[in-house]
């Protein structure tokens, strides 16, 4: 796939707490991963994105980093990082990497040594402390609230306020303050000198804030609110300048590295990040965020394709990771649902899984035969659902208590993998998982779909397959009109991708069937199916 492998990648992206567990402890591992490169392998991807792998306490699922430069003991060594690599390598694996640079731990040294500081010190200089509103400050600095709910600051002993953009415990780092900048360029340098091949860059959009700390006029929790136009924290023009720095820093390696942006903008800003000297390429929520209805999912693919393309990037794709309800459930919900607070309000009687997979799956096909590249969550190869109904007593994610209980936050899509049928957690390894596996993930798991005729893991197996040899070299989509309720598509290669979002039937155009993901009946394709044809 070189020189530009990300081009057109599939890449799988591995949550290491729940993929596999080589210890037994509950908790995946980096030797976990490791034991299953095979299988990713034979999946077909091209690469592996690692959700963080850093120490941490894990109040945020390890996206609260306490050292950059590291690996947590629960999940191993830096020297099983590079023996990970290294195997990946060995099988044609890339591996892509989480970089956090809006917010550290609590826990972070720097951090500490801030507490220990005083007000205007070097130390408090590297996160946003500001003294608070009011005669006696014990008002906060603004009216900000956190992405998990509740207020954005938090007030320390003697009195002042830092900054919290997501849980109290991962204070906002300061990136006016050059000793910032300098020690993220670093910690790129030690990544890249280690072998990853890339970065995929947390809440892209923040970092930068309006320094003159306006209020907000509205306040709003879900990472959408940034969609409004000079927002005091979110997508200001200053970030492009540090992506620029990182730019040059991944340039500088002279090796086929990338770094994709988790940017929650507005569409028409997504550009910007993607300019020739900046990211390679960015997720597209847009289409995530798209109910399954012909006419709109086909206006988002149009967006993405002209948004990449008109800067010299290719478009990416995706419908699940580890923030989002897994998407055969979200797409057996009815369109306008608010999937975040559903798990909590129902209606439950509202959810037809039955249609949910199947949209899954044709989802997954339209999105695999798109142009550009493909982004897959673990278990979505499953047609795992998301695991709504987890009592709350097992519930991790800072989510459920920041919302004050309105929202169950994001475990349901971070249950551990299943691996076999039966055995202890399913054969994610030999001990309790961390969370637990509901009835019904034993009948999903690898084993008893590999090898079965028509099974979700066979599928996405035969696609990536496919894709790989029919829809590598040309980027090109051409619409085809096959009948009003049908999207259509031709690309270069010569291969048709077919959904049918009508309950009819509906014909296919001629040729061989190289898959679908559903039968056909008297050759037809049925409601909710999606079918590639040569
Ligand atoms: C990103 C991550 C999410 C995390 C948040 C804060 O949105 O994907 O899991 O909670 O950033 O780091």
């Amino acid at each position: 796939m070189s020189p530009t492998w990300w081009r057109r990648g599939a890449v799988y992206q591995v949550y290491p707490r729940s993929f596999a567990d080589a210890n037994g402890d509950g908790t995946g591992d980096l030797a976990g991963i490791r034991s299953r490169l095979p299988y990713l392998e034979a999946l077909g991807v091209d690469a592996i994105w690692i959700s963080p792998w850093y120490p941490s306490p894990l109040n945020d699922g390890g996206y609260d980093v306490a050292d950059y430069r590291d690996i947590d003991p629960r999940f191993g060594t830096l020297a099983d990082a590079e023996e990970l690599i290294a195997d990946a390598h060995a099988r044609g694996l890339r591996i892509i990497i989480d970089l956090v640079p809006n917010h550290t731990s609590s826990e972070h040294r720097w951090f500490r040594a801030a507490l220990a500081a005083e007000a205007g010190s070097r130390e408090r200089g590297r996160y946003v402390f500001k003294d608070g509103k009011g005669p006696d400050g014990s008002q906060p600095p603004t009216n900000w609230t956190s992405v998990f709910g509740g207020p954005a600051w938090h007030r320390v002993d003697d009195g002042q306020w830092y900054l919290h953009l997501f849980d109290p415990t991962q204070p906002d780092l300061n990136w006016e303050n050059e000793e910032v900048r300098s020690e993220f360029d670093d910690v790129l340098r030690f990544w890249l000198d280690l072998g990853v091949d890339g970065f995929r860059v947390d809440v892209a959009h923040a970092l930068v804030k309006d320094q003159s700390f306006p209020d907000l006029e509205t306040t709003g929790r879900l990472l959408g609110n940034s969609r409004q136009s000079n927002h005091p924290h979110w997508d200001r023009d200053g970030v492009h300048e540090i992506i620029r720095r990182w730019r040059k820093v991944l340039d500088a390696s002279e090796r086929d590295v990338m770094m994709v942006a988790e940017a929650w903008v507005h569409p028409d800003r997504l550009p910007l990040y993607l300019r020739p000297d900046e990211y390679h390429q960015s997720f597209n929520f847009d289409f995530l965020e798209t109910p399954w209805e012909l006419a709109p999912a086909r206006a988002a693919i149009d967006r993405a394709i002209k948004a990449a393309v008109d800067v010299g990037s290719t478009p990416t794709w995706t419908v699940s990771n580890h923030d989002v309800m897994r998407h055969a459930t979200r797409y057996g919900l009815p369109g306008d649902t608010n999937w975040r607070t559903w798990p909590l309000t129902g209606p439950h009687d509202d959810l037809d899984p039955v249609a949910g997979l199947r949209r899954a799956r044709a989802a997954a096909l339209l999105l695999m035969a798109l142009p550009g590249s493909v982004y897959l969550y673990q278990g979505e190869e499953l047609g795992l659902p998301e695991v709504w109904d987890l009592p709350p007593d097992v519930l991790d994610d800072p989510v459920w208590e920041n919302s004050d209980h309105e929202q169950k936050g994001r475990d349901g899509c971070r249950v551990p993998i299943p691996w076999t049928p039966d055995g202890p957690s399913l054969g994610f390894g030999t001990g309790d998982p961390w969370l637990p596996q509901p009835p019904g993930f034993g009948a999903l798991s690898v084993a008893s779909q590999t090898g079965v005729d028509g099974s979700t893991l066979e599928m996405y197996r035969t696609a990536l397959g496919v894709r790989r040899s029919y829809l590598d070299d040309d980027e090109s989509l051409e619409w085809e009109e096959l009948g009003p309720d049908v999207l259509a598509f031709r690309r270069g290669s010569g291969v048709v991708c077919v959904v049918n979002f009508g309950i009819e039937p509906a014909a296919l155009p001629a040729g061989d069937v190289l898959v679908t993901s559903a039968e056909l009946s008297e050759g037809r394709l049925p409601t909710d199916a999606a079918a590639w044809v040569l």
